[in-house]
């Protein structure tokens, strides 16, 4: 595979994250569990990580780490529903871990979810959400609304701040999935991560290795999991400072210009191109070729291309969830695609041959 254009699903590791990675697991030899001195040496190590991570983000709170987000959902949703009775108000347009959370507790009786609509974006449609928090928590419920900040298929950036805001005024609280942005972010959308009672993420995707976590507040005590891996903890606090030390406002300039260049040379091609992520974040191109409906669906074509992007979501399959919860038909879902490049590395030349080999891949399938 000659160009990789897959990196909302996985960027590789950066250098600082591996070395970090290698240096801690050298190093601290100890489970941070126990209590012998080399236990308290790592647990101490971890204590020192956590804070580091959080003042990188500007957050108070605690961090739980985990192998994934997708664990990581799942383990919150688990603890904050053992006990009371308790709603979840999920957006259509979270990643596919939301659900599998969700269903792994819908069974309990104090259980209760509704999913949020969401518009052709992806954005959250807010109209009536203070009313629906309410009708909970008048109710007696806890309610807790799960949303997603930048959507891992369209780059949508949503509005998590003025969402914040309508679900504490109604008494709930909100979960949000951070993984394609944490990291990510400018000092003003970094921000609103403090009004998020709680966030999940995912080390790799910033660069850091294959962990997860959640960060979350006191109302969670007496969480139990597994032995924390000290290793993965520092390559994720070295991956995050990486990314502080690249993404900045020119850094989204240049990435924009990236951008607009690859659609103008795709739109050269196929002049009746639809962009999908209008409002995304400038490394996210999700695209509906019309050429391709009726015809080849954009799975087939994929597999035989030199440029690696995706359809959908890069760990599930079948159709995208998040363009059918924005309203897609099926039709256009299937002639849709991911074009997802490094914000950091990427550059002008590198864009022109994407966007070309991409171009005629496509045409070259479709003409047999
Ligand atoms: C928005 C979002 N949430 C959750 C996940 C799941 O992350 P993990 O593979 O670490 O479980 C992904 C991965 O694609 C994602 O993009």
């Amino acid at each position: 595979m000659s160009f990789y254009c897959d990196y909302m699903a996985s960027p590789p590791m950066c250098e600082e994250a591996i070395k970090a990675y290698g240096e801690a697991a050298r190093s601290f030899i100890g489970n941070p569990n126990g209590i012998n001195d080399l236990s308290v040496q790592a647990s101490m190590e971890i204590a020192r990580l956590d804070s580091r991570f959080l003042c990188l983000l500007g957050l108070k709170g605690k961090v739980k780490w985990f192998g994934t987000a997708t664990e990581a959902t799942k383990s919150l949703f688990d603890i904050v529903s053992r006990k009371d009775k308790i709603t979840f108000l999920v957006s259509g347009a979270n990643h596919k871990c939301v659900f599998e959370a969700l269903n792994s507790i819908s069974s309990r009786k104090n259980v209760q979810f509704g999913i949020l609509k969401v518009d052709l974006n992806g954005k959250l449609v807010q109209d009536n959400l203070k009313a629906l928090v309410e009708l909970e928590t008048t109710r007696g419920r806890r309610c807790i609304v799960s949303i997603i900040h930048i959507n891992n298929e369209l780059g949508t950036l949503d509005q998590i701040h003025e969402i914040a805001e309508i679900v504490h005024l109604a008494g709930g609280e909100v979960h949000l999935d951070a993984s394609q942005s944490l990291g990510k972010l400018d000092y003003r959308q970094r921000a609103s991560l403090s009004k998020m009672d709680f966030i999940t993420f995912s080390s790799r995707k910033f660069y850091g290795p294959h962990a997860g976590g959640t960060i979350y507040n006191d109302t969670i005590s007496d969480w139990h999991t597994g032995t924390p891996s000290l290793p993965n903890i520092s390559g994720s606090v070295a991956a995050l400072q990486y990314c502080s030390n690249h993404f900045n406002p020119s850094m989204y300039e240049k990435t924009s210009i990236l951008r607009r260049r690859f659609l103008n040379i795709v739109k050269g091609h196929f002049p009746k191109l639809y962009v999908n992520s209008i409002e995304g974040v400038p490394w996210c191109v999700n695209i509906q070729i019309p050429d391709i409906r009726h015809h080849v669906k954009m799975d087939e074509i994929l597999v035989c291309n030199d440029v690696a992007f995706s359809t959908g979501s890069a760990c599930t399959t079948g159709l995208s969830s998040v363009l059918k919860a924005c309203g897609y038909a099926r039709s256009h879902i299937e002639s849709s695609c991911r074009i997802s490049f490094d914000p950091i590395s990427a550059d002008d030349r590198f864009i022109i041959d994407v966007a070309e080999k991409f171009s005629h891949s496509v045409l070259e399938y479709l003409n047999g």
